[in-house]
């Protein structure tokens, strides 16, 4: 089956085609372009996602990059056996240009196939199977070193821990009970002056750090579920700064830290959320068992977590499974993926905006 998806749900204008075969328990895809408009240079001086700028980027850029993708002499339009577009969660206004967009190119382009809605927090959590490669196309990895599989999804909207008991038997273990992961990332990048995205920011910064330097709080550590809070930690980082720092207002932290106070406070924050999210993973897999860990979302772009979850599955002797960064932030693949799972599901989305859908149990 050929696919078309389209996301635009936050802030990355992606479309891509993907070619998906086989039944559940042995997928394959083959990714014949994934292309991905990024709007940080829009956001950057606002220091964050500002939501009507987000739209018109996803106007003007969506049919740019249906041009480039259709120009690509391996892709035809005769091709394609469904058009799929996220429809939530994310910022209503931008999910409706992208729905729009679906409709308009369905009815002019592809009148033969069917268009249906993805949910994105799916496309995160089926991209897990953009991990293995042979031949050009990524496979299922072998299900007895799966599952049970705890999957930790962290983005800069959603932190949430699953237990994966097959492909489709999906169980929500826990989730942060205020602010996302990416978006304390965000919010302690912009304490410190950093650029937007912060994640990428941070970790840049925190490279040359000493993590152990300041003794951040690790929320929630020893709560006994498997919840996560991050606005504690941001608390923290802003308290720790007027209290160390007596003379700067916020604002101005960026020109009077010096280089190496804000490396080790970027490498201090860094770790306590990573201590964080690694120790709720460890208790989950030594609770339910689990064959494999897998880590998806923006978050998981995070070289320094992927790490820690690595080296700790290596630990105990389990697998361990992330796509490749281009395939951890927002993008087409993998909502063209979880599509080509509820197709083989029979599982259905309105096509219309869902700005709060979630992942039921
Ligand atoms: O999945 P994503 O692209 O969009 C959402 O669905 O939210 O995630 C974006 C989030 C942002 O908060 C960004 O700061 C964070 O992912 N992020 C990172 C890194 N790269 C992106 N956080 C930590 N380390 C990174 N290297
Ligand atoms: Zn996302």
């Amino acid at each position: 089956m050929n696919i078309l998806a389209i996301e635009t749900s936050c802030d990355e204008t992606s479309l891509s085609v993907i070619c998906a075969e086989g039944k559940i328990k042995d997928l394959q895809f083959k990714i014949e372009n994934n292309l991905v408009a990024s709007q940080v240079e829009v956001h950057e001086e606002w220091g964050g996602v500002v939501p009507h700028l987000a739209t018109r980027e996803h106007e003007k850029n969506l049919p740019i990059l249906f041009k480039k993708l259709f120009e690509d002499p391996q892709i035809n339009f005769d091709d394609i056996d469904r058009v799929a577009v996220t429809v939530g969660p994310g910022l209503d206004p931008c999910l409706w240009a992208g729905i729009n967009f679906a409709k308009k190119v369905k009815k002019k382009h592809f009148s033969q196939s069917e268009l249906v809605g993805v949910n994105h927090l799916e496309g995160h959590l089926y991209s897990f199977l953009l991990s293995q490669k042979t031949n050009n196309k990524f496979q299922t990895p072998n299900s007895k070193e799966l599952f049970p599989a705890v999957h930790l999804l962290v983005s800069g909207g959603h932190t949430i821990l699953f237990l994966m008991e097959s492909m489709t038997e999906v169980t929500k273990l826990g989730e942060t009970q205020d602010d996302a992961a990416g978006e304390a990332f965000d919010k302690v990048a912009r304490l410190l002056g950093l650029g937007y995205p912060g994640g990428p920011e941070i970790e840049r910064t925190a490279k040359e750090g000493a993590p152990d330097s300041i003794n951040f709080p690790r929320p929630m550590i020893h709560s006994g579920d498997f919840n996560f809070s991050f606005s504690g930690l941001k608390t923290a980082v802003l308290y720790y700064l007027k209290e160390n720092f007596k003379e700067l207002k916020k604002e101005n932290v960026k020109f009077n830290m010096k280089k190496t106070e804000r490396q080790n406070l970027a490498a201090s924050f860094q770790e306590a959320v990573i201590d964080t999210l690694v120790s709720k993973n460890l208790q989950a897999q030594k609770e339910f068992s689990a064959n494999s860990i897998m880590l998806s979302g923006g978050v998981a772009a995070n070289s320094c977590l992927q790490e820690k979850l690595r080296s700790e599955a290596d630990k105990e002797e389990i697998s361990f499974y992330t796509p490749p960064i281009k395939y951890d932030t927002d993008n087409a693949a993998m909502i063209a993926v979880a599509s080509y799972i509820n197709y083989l599901e029979g599982r259905e989305y309105n096509l219309e905006s869902q700005p709060n859908l979630n992942i039921s149990n």
